[in-house]
This record gives C-alpha cells, structure tokens and sequence, in this order.
C-alpha cells in the first residue's frame, strides 16, 4: 500500500436531511449554522487543519449553495470594502482559498456507500479521507489526522470509534474486536444498526482514511438497512479481506445531522464565543430556574 501523504478527502453532503424539513426543503442540511457559520465550513476547517488539499463534495440536487459559499462572493466583496468592513472581506476570503473544492453529483441519494462511491474516479488509486458534511469533531488534533497517523502505521482502513450507551447502540455502525492499545483495536465485527445484539458499544462516527481498494468492496455491496447501499457493509467486507482499524479518537463529537446533536453544538460552540458566553449562560440559567 503507498506512503503517500493524504491529499484527499471525500466530504458526502447530498442527504435528503429528512430530519430537518422544512428547513432543508431548499437548503442542504450541511449549510445550516452553528452559530453564525455553516456545518461545513467547520468540517472544512478541520481538513484544512489536517494538510489536506483537495475536497471532494458529494452534492446531490439543490447544493449550489455549498458552491456558492466555497466561491469568491465578489458582489458582497466590494459592498463590504466599500463600507470599510474589512474583517468581513477578510472572513470571505478566507472561506474561498481554504481549499480546492472537486464537485462531484450523486444524482439520486442511494445511501452515504453509494455517495463515496461516487468520488471513485476522482480519488484515483490512493488512499483517502472521508469525512461526514453533517458530523462535527471539536478537538486540538483534527480526528481526520489522528486515523491518518493510525492509518500509516498498520496499513489498514481505519475508522473513528466514540463509546455510546447501550440503549443508542441501534443507532450506529457498532464496531467490535481486540484491542491493540488503549484506543486502537483490531476489528473483527461491524454491524449497521444493529437492532439488537450489539456486539459493543463502540460507535463508527463520520470519519474514516480508506484504502482505494474499498471502491471495489462498494460496488458488490447490495441495498442494506433502510434500503440504502451502506458504507459499513463495505467496511465489513474490507476487515474479511485486508483487515480494519477502529480509532477512539480525542474529541468531542457533535451529530449536526440530529435535531438534538445540532442544538448541543450551537451551545457549545456559543458558549466558546466570549461576546456570547454570559449573555447565554444567564439565559439558560433563567430557563432551567422557571423550570423548578
Ligand atoms: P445521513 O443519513 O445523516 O443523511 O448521512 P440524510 O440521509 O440526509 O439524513 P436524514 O435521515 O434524511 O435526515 C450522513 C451524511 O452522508 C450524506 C449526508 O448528506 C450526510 O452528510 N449522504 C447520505 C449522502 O451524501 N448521500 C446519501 O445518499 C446519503
């Protein structure tokens, strides 16, 4: 397998994001705001944190507002550098040079395998990242490098494991196996959404570095849970034929793609803010007061 750095990495945002109609009824689920910035752009940010130089947006019908926020906004641009809003311009245009973005359509949302899928030919013969345009991560150590770092060490797939409880457990992709070390384990079993039975309570969560190889485990893969073509049961043909690493990575890890996991991350990434800290600590203060 080749040693060479990660350059790339596969974002999928072309959900329906049935869970939250009407909003995403013209909107992408992945451009809703934490806070004042698109789910995304904090996924794109972590890639950028990571080294990697060329994205792959899986979009489906209605994205080009995904577009159109990685593009250069010049109409905006002028009108704020007429104002004199400089910082603005200069948070615009940061947006726009971050990073290469590669667009590639899923013209019918057949399920997040069927999505990577999609970017076969734009990823070539290399291995790669992919990354979950609705799954946040807030961490010093971007968790996309962590599973690369893991990834050039044993040479195998790897994906991020985060520890739920058991009653969430049928929520997940539920990774089991021996551990190698305190964070690293040997993967011996992975079930999507096990209804029940769990083989643990290890959670796959939306990050994962690849080998090329899982290209040809997703074009055998049949219409699994929920009659979409699922990434784990790839995954699980990739651990029968070459092995597969789990990951607890270091992180907190947010599901903006969840109504309840999208309403934790505004908080928590408001209460990061200083101009918005006490004002929304006193808020919430006040709300669980008038509870009592
Ligand atoms: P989700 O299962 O959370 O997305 O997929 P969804 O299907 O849009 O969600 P709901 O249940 O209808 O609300 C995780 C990620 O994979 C992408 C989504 O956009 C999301 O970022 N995805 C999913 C695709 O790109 N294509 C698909 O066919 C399915």
């Amino acid at each position: 397998m080749s040693q060479t750095p990660l350059t790339k990495v596969v974002i999928p945002a072309a959900g329906l994001g049935t869970r939250f109609l009407p909003a995403t009824k013209a909107l992408p689920k992945e451009m809703l705001p934490i806070v004042d910035t698109p789910t995304l752009q904090y996924i794109v940010e972590e890639a950028v944190a990571a080294g990697l130089k060329d994205l792959i947006l899986i979009q489906g019908r209605g994205k080009s507002a995904i577009e159109d926020h990685f593009d250069v906004a010049f109409e905006l641009e002028t009108t704020l550098a007429a104002r004199n809003k400089t910082k603005d311009v200069e948070a615009l245009r940061r947006i726009s040079s971050m990073v290469s973005v590669l667009s590639v359509r899923q013209k019918v949302p057949l399920g997040l395998g069927h999505a990577v899928l999609c970017a076969k030919s734009a990823v070539g013969n290399e291995p790669f990242g992919v990354m979950l345009g609705d799954d946040m991560v807030d961490g010093e150590d971007p968790c996309i490098l962590q599973l690369w770092r893991v990834f050039q060490k044993h040479q195998k797939g790897v994906i991020a494991l985060m520890e739920v409880p058991a009653e969430e457990t049928s929520m997940y992709g539920i990774a089991a196996g021996d551990m190698l070390d305190e964070r690293t384990m040997n993967i011996t079993r992975i079930v999507e959404k096990p209804k029940k039975d769990a083989p643990s309570r290890m959670a796959v969560i939306g990050r994962y570095v690849l080998p090329p190889s899982i290209f040809e485990h997703l074009e055998k893969t049949e219409r699994g849970v929920g009659g979409e073509i699922q990434l784990t049961d790839a995954l699980a043909r990739l651990m029968a034929t070459e092995g597969l690493i789990g990951y607890r990575f270091t992180g907190t890890r947010y599901d903006a793609g969840d109504k309840l996991g999208y309403l934790k991350a505004n908080i928590a990434y408001a209460l990061k803010r200083p101009e918005l800290r006490d004002g929304l600590m006193a808020f919430m203060g006040e709300l669980t007061g008038a509870k009592k």
